[in-house]
């Protein structure tokens, strides 16, 4: 969806035997390249759209969709769909695209997958990016819970009646799921078509393997996963950014921030969980800003 420039490459490397999409925009140069992470578990890289302003900066910026999303591949079987196989098809790409060192950047689950992979190989890092990302997994879902408890009246009850059938599908549900994304997700009216696209094509089999039915519902096979009592481990600098109205919330960041020795925290007062988006021009500038700072 992105649109390629000038600069621009692509193509599919082998990664555990399945051909994994990439891109790159802007020159290898002196500040180096930022991977990025999408979300999801699932979606693909296409919302991550606001980085490219990283190379007017004079960042190469690497996208790509991760296993079973986008136009990667797909798992032979949903058993695939794990955090450290994710991590460990990154280490793979990094090193078939001959990446010694990089930035890391990571939205949301891409946050929290970041975070894995510096504590698994925090060699080729020069610093980490999580943008709404998360390291305690219980702790987001009861986050998640207690903004549902905020909703309205009625949308909350659409909520419960539902849930109690287990009917995730209903039209007045799925009306009323928007509802909160609409809070909590993207705040934007309407919403960037990028975004909108990485959504519709999110990977069923692995959003509902590894999240749940949507984003508060977190069911699948991350739901118990939490290193912050890890966090301590990671020597790279780390930039946490959150949206004061983010579905992963505040709480959520202030703990990694709190935990992550060398970390700073920037909070986006107008967004929700996708800052980069909501408030582009100072998002992109308090990430520049920072990978300027760790060369
Ligand atoms: N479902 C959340 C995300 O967007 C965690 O990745």
């Amino acid at each position: 969806m992105t649109a390629p420039g000038p600069s621009a490459k692509e193509g599919f490397a082998t990664v555990h035997g399945y051909r994994l999409y990439w891109k790159t925009m802007g020159a290898p140069g002196p500040k180096g390249t930022a991977v990025l992470l999408h979300g999801g578990p699932g979606a693909t890289h296409d919302y991550l759209l606001p980085f490219v302003d990283l190379v007017r900066s004079g960042y190469r910026v690497l996208f790509y969709d991760q296993l079973g999303c986008g136009r990667s591949d797909g798992a032979r079987s949903t058993d695939e769909y794990t955090i450290d196989r994710d991590v460990e098809d990154l280490h793979e790409l990094v090193r078939s695209l001959a990446l010694s060192r990089f930035h890391l950047i990571g939205s949301s689950y891409g946050g929290l997958l970041a975070i894995a992979y510096a504590l698994a190989h925090p060699e080729p890092l020069r610093s980490i990016v999580s943008a709404s990302g998360l390291a305690d997994v219980p702790l987001a879902s009861r986050e998640m819970i207690r903004l549902k408890s905020e909703l309205p009246p009625p949308v909350r009850q659409a909520l419960a009646r539902y849930e109690e059938r287990g009917d995730f599908q209903h039209p007045e549900y799925l009306g009323a799921v928007r509802e909160f994304y609409r809070r909590h997700l993207c705040r934007l009216d309407p919403w960037p078509v990028e975004l909108t696209y990485s959504l519709d094509h999110t990977s069923l089999p692995k959003y509902l393997t590894m999240n749940g039915p949507n984003e508060f519902t977190i069911l699948g096979n991350i739901r118990d996963y939490r290193v912050t009592d890890r966090l301590g481990e990671i020597r790279v600098p780390a930039l946490v950014t959150v949206g004061r109205y983010d579905e992963v919330t505040p709480a959520v960041a202030e703990s990694i921030h709190a935990h992550l020795p060398d970390s700073e925290l920037v909070v986006f007062s107008e967004s929700s969980h996708t800052a980069f988006w909501e408030e582009r021009n100072r998002y992109m500038g308090v990430v520049r800003d920072f990978l300027d700072r760790h060369p």
